[in-house]
């Protein structure tokens, strides 16, 4: 068997702050994305379950196509909360309880912060969060790491910008906490005073500012994010708009940011990075969504698989 280690759910980034949690799976994703390690049925007679109670392109294609990368076998709720028995009143436990006898893993991405803790509290499978609400989404935030780690040298020393909305968004909640529980690098949050990100997830010595073009040129990560519309307490579309003034990455901004400086976003972008910064190189965005595939791999085999072979 793998040496699971502690690794019994991924539920948070609190869980990978130590290189002795992160290194093996960082290591395995660069061996599955070089081709190094072969993934071909190292999962052969699993079967995963992804149940998404909300939308998502990356997060469940990935995972479904890492599972099937490694031989495993997927099932799937696309849209839990309309088409399961949720829409006839079943508690996420409930849900839980049935499902782990159909699969070895469930990946669960729940609408309210906490739905993979409560899932975990009755499984007797391992349980992934695939982002729980405004909460946290740490597979995305390893992925972040591996692809920050795959451009920056020496990641001690850096300086990460996260741009956009902080408050609602779970995949910066992460990877704050992941960085500077690995790493020396110093933060600095840009963001309207609404979106700031909360102090529970602030890392030592964070910068806050409130214009992107003031220390764009300071920055060698620079991870921009959309407004999370649907978790606004203001749903007014121009509140919405005036949230967004001073947060968007284009050509011109972008003149004066460091030419080894990486552009990342988890994606979905919605107009917050501008289609003209696409073909400069310094934009990683499509790139680092590629990587989730081998990340997700190297999350399933470590939680349900064997030690795999190096080929080369
Ligand atoms: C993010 C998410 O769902 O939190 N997307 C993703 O998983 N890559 C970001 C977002 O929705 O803005």
């Amino acid at each position: 068997m793998a040496d699971r280690g502690e690794l019994q759910h991924v539920l948070s980034a609190d869980q990978f702050l130590d290189p002795s949690a992160v290194d093996p799976l960082m290591d395995l994703a660069a061996g599955f994305k070089s081709g190094q390690i072969d993934g071909r049925g190292l999962l052969d007679g699993k079967q995963v379950a992804t149940m998404f109670y909300e939308p998502s392109t990356r997060t469940r294609l990935s995972f479904e196509a890492a599972a099937h990368n490694l031989g495993a076998q997927v099932l799937s709720t696309e849209n839990a909360r309309a088409f399961s028995s949720v829409a006839k009143g079943e508690s996420l436990r409930d849900t839980v309880r049935t499902i782990q006898n159909y699969a070895d893993a469930l990946i669960l991405r729940y609408h309210e912060i906490g739905g993979a803790q409560e899932a975990a509290a009755v499984a007797d499978v391992p349980i992934i969060n695939a982002g729980d609400g405004a909460g946290e989404h740490p597979t995305q935030a390893l992925l972040d790491l591996f692809t920050i780690r795959e451009r920056v040298p020496e990641v001690d020393g850096i300086t990460v910008g996260f741009v956009g909305d902080l408050r609602y968004g779970r995949t910066v909640h992460s990877l704050a906490k992941l960085l500077s529980g690995l790493h020396e690098v110093k933060t600095v949050a840009v963001a309207p005073d609404e979106l700031q990100l909360q102090d529970e997830y602030a890392p030592d010595g964070l910068v806050r500012a409130t214009n992107l073009g003031e220390v764009i040129g300071d920055l060698d990560v620079i991870y921009v994010t959309r407004i999370q519309k649907e978790r606004l307490e203001d749903p007014d579309p121009q509140a919405y708009e005036r949230l967004k003034e001073g947060f968007v990455l284009d050509a011109a901004l972008l003149a004066d940011a460091r030419d080894t400086a990486t552009i990342m976003h988890p994606l979905p972008r919605v107009d917050e990075i501008a289609a003209d910064v696409d073909a400069d190189p310094r934009a990683y965005y499509f790139e680092q969504a590629k990587n989730g595939l081998y990340v997700r791999m190297a999350i399933l085999n470590t939680l349900l698989g064997p030690n795999p072979a190096h080929t080369k």
